[in-house]
């Protein structure tokens, strides 16, 4: 990874975490971006900062544990105040795909109950269109062939991630190649409509705002659609 991209990523993890407050229950996102704002997240903390930290993985829970940032179980919240996490590509639209990093299913869940989800990114994230990155589908391993045949005729070309990568909650991910998704929202419904799929890398309406690393400074794309430059 070039230097000025992992820059990017750091000043907008950094920015993202100004936003959390005292007393809040956070949502620790998955991937290299949210890592760092892990990182930063941690060293707040040390210096008096209290919150609670829901992970979206176990790799999350594990890097908050070993950092010293409290967790709490999902299921013992109402609700998660913020929640700092990466994207594999947006749009303007704040059409998301996540899942590069194996960990959609907890991320979707934390985001559904997440009342401001941040998305931090560099620069290289930002699309017209989805569908550059493949799109990942988590599936029962029971189900892979079947949602294989599934994806192909909706348009998306399958491949079962690793040998196979096993998810968090024990399930595979299928990375599918759907060239450009022109309407993420009704892809979204047909593959929740597919028998086997337990959930996908389609993330619309959920993010509240994503902060995107662009050389020193940092865009901001707003759900209402407008952005601004800190
Ligand atoms: C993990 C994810 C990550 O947020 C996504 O892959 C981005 O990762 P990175 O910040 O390393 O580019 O969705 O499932």
């Amino acid at each position: 990874m070039s230097s000025s991209i992992q820059q990017e990523k750091q000043h907008a993890a950094l920015e993202a975490v100004k936003l959390i407050k005292d007393h809040q229950v956070v949502g620790l996102g998955t991937g290299s971006t949210a890592v760092l704002a892990i990182h930063e997240i941690a060293r707040l903390v040390r210096e008096g900062l209290e919150i609670k930290g829901v992970p979206t993985s176990e790799s999350t829970a594990a890097l908050a544990r070993e950092l010293g940032i409290p967790l709490v179980d999902i299921n013992s919240v109402d609700h998660i105040d913020i929640t700092i996490d990466g994207a594999d590509e947006f749009t303007r639209e704040l059409h998301l795909i996540k899942g590069g990093g194996g960990a959609l299913l907890r991320e979707k869940i934390v985001a559904a109950k997440t009342r401001q989800e941040v998305i931090v990114a560099d620069s290289s994230k930002y699309v017209e269109q989805l569908g550059k990155f493949k799109l990942p589908v988590e599936v029962i391993p029971f189900a892979a062939n079947y949602v294989l045949q599934a994806l192909r005729q909706l348009g998306g070309e399958g491949v079962v991630r690793g040998a196979p990568f096993i998810t968090d909650e024990g399930n595979y991910i299928i990375d599918a190649d759907f060239k450009r998704i022109a309407d993420p929202v009704s892809l979204s419904i047909q593959l929740n409509n597919i028998v086997g799929v337990v959930e996908h890398g389609l993330f619309s309406g959920l993010a509240e705002r994503v902060l995107m690393g662009e050389g020193n400074t940092v865009k901001v794309f707003l759900k209402q659609n407008s952005t601004f430059t800190l």
